[in-house]
């Protein structure tokens, strides 16, 4: 009895053994599969992601084929090639005061800018941010313009010098954002909206004459002189200090780029639009789209759950406003496949819950914890307490999503110089040899938060551009960060089309 008693405990506290065994190896079976299937989620987006040299020289291509057809016809490309009618750009001889009012991102941004009549004069200026309130950014017309044009009025009346000789009526330059199809200069109707912004009756109206309208109610005494793209605006601050610039690049919550074009190559002007020799283009790249851009499921969800889907293909694989987003959906579609990010957050499946700079942030963490990456998880998506190797995915995300971008923004670039004989080759129909080229030292402006700001992604960017022109021709080619080229430049555009000194610089 006794013997049965003392075997039975034996075999009961075996099988008890067993059973927790059993479990603990089932657990550690059961998150080794679930571990290697979010290994598996990160490799599928590294080879979907993937922009070898081979496929970023096809975007090469495919850029400067679609700019040819953007400029052969109205609605030959997706990428709408807008004349500027910017046909002479600052030279430095400009002088006076002029204002500037910059609106294009989640800020908007007022200018003065004092011009001295000489290049080697510092440009005098001062600048005012101020966020716009997001209700406006979906409201109506007069609800956006009338804020922006009280804005207006104060910072003048704060800022206006009584001792200024200025008996004339000031002038502005207008910088906006968005695809806009100029009909001069200093007009031109809003084509459609990005970045976010949604004002339905300012959809086919004039953006110049809407803020005229504003300022001229509220009883400022100001004419808007020029309306301009912010890439106008960097191109004209990047020549006015380099005049060997001949293209501008926003990489910022946006992305666009504009060049100098010559009129000939402007076939769907058939001449009429300018007398002189060029004409800056604004390409709205954003919406540049190509069967070579590496998309991934992320990128179709993304666009599908737009406000603009089918549009602006490009800008939502490299631009500020939509990287942190698409981390995101990375690390949603992971937490969802498995417990390494704990139980599920409801902030992780908010779209935009994760900003770019933040997601910059994670990535250029530096610390041998990766505390950083474990604070934002905190403060924004409420996810605590995430292992060291699951923070090491985290940055491994960020930078594969981030070097697509870097990667494709410089074939971009290079697509641009394709286009006008500066990448050491002879345009798209080909045939000399790289040595046969005369290589002239061509400068691009850039700006946008993405490049000055996100180390990795600058360095990134101008990898893939050596890789890309190859070590002979890479030098010959460079990338120079304007300083609130977007606003100054709109000054000086200002100043260049004032109706009082036309001292201006053709192309
Ligand atoms: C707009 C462009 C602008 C770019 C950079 C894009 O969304 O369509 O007009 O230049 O953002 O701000």
């Amino acid at each position: 009895m006794g013997g049965k008693l003392v075997f039975g405990v034996t075999v009961g506290v075996a099988v008890a053994a067993c059973v927790v065994a059993t479990v603990v190896v089932g657990r550690r079976v059961k998150s080794r599969s679930k571990w290697k299937r979010v290994v598996g989620v990160l490799e599928e987006l590294e080879a979907t992601c993937d922009t070898p040299v081979r496929r970023l020289r096809q975007v090469v291509d495919a850029m400067a084929v679609e700019m040819h057809a953007g400029l052969a016809s109205e609605g030959g490309s997706k990428l709408k090639m807008l004349l500027t009618y910017v046909d002479n750009l600052p030279n430095g001889s400009e002088k006076g005061t002029f204002y500037a009012l910059d609106l294009g991102g989640t800020n908007f941004r007022v200018l003065r800018v004092h011009l001295g009549g000489q290049r080697s004069l510092t440009l005098k200026h001062d600048v005012e941010r101020q966020p716009i309130p997001q209700n406006l950014m979906t409201g109506t017309r007069e609800g956006l313009f009338d804020f922006i044009a009280s804005s207006l009025k104060e910072f003048v009346e704060k800022t206006d010098d009584p001792d200024e000789l200025a008996p004339r009526r000031k002038e502005l330059g207008f910088t906006f954002s968005f695809p806009v199809k100029q009909t001069s200069a200093s007009s031109g109707v809003l084509i459609k909206w990005t970045k976010g912004f949604s004002i339905e009756d300012m959809v086919g109206r004039d953006a110049a004459e809407s803020l005229q309208q504003a300022i001229d109610k509220i009883g400022l005494d100001m004419r808007v002189s020029v309306l301009i793209n912010d890439t106008v605006g960097t191109l004209a601050v990047g020549h006015y200090q380099d005049p060997d610039t001949v293209a501008a690049v926003i990489i910022g919550t946006g992305t666009n780029a504009c060049y100098v074009e010559r009129t000939d190559a402007i076939i769907k002007c058939q001449g009429l639009c300018t007398t002189s020799g060029s004409m800056v283009i604004n390409m709205e790249w954003g919406n540049f789209w190509s069967s070579h851009l590496p998309r991934t499921t992320y990128d179709i969800d993304l666009d599908a759950d737009s406000p603009n889907p089918s549009d602006q293909g490009f800008e939502k694989m490299i631009s500020g406003m939509y990287l942190g987003d698409i981390v995101r959906r990375v690390i949603l579609r992971i937490s969802q496949e498995s417990d390494v990010f704990g139980p599920a957050s409801t902030r992780l499946s908010m779209p935009f819950k994760l900003r770019t700079p933040m997601m910059a942030a994670m990535h250029e963490d530096s610390s041998l914890e990766l505390t950083e990456v474990a604070r934002i998880f905190e403060d924004i998506l409420e996810i605590t307490d995430i292992p060291l190797k699951v923070r090491k995915l985290v940055v491994k995300i960020c930078d594969i999503v981030t070097r697509r971008a870097a990667r494709l923004a410089a074939a971009g670039i290079v697509g641009i110089l394709k286009k006008i004989g500066r990448d050491g080759t002879s345009g798209i129909a080909g045939g000399r040899s790289r040595a046969d080229v005369k290589l002239r030292r061509t400068v691009v402006a850039i700006e946008g938060g993405l490049y000055t700001s996100y180390t990795i992604f600058r360095e990134y960017l101008h990898e893939a551009l050596v890789e890309i022109l190859g070590e002979d021709i890479a030098p010959h080619v460079i990338l120079k960060p304007t300083e609130d080229g977007s606003g100054i430049g709109a000054a000086l555009l200002a100043a260049s089309y004032s109706s009082y000194d036309t001292d201006a610089n053709l192309l």
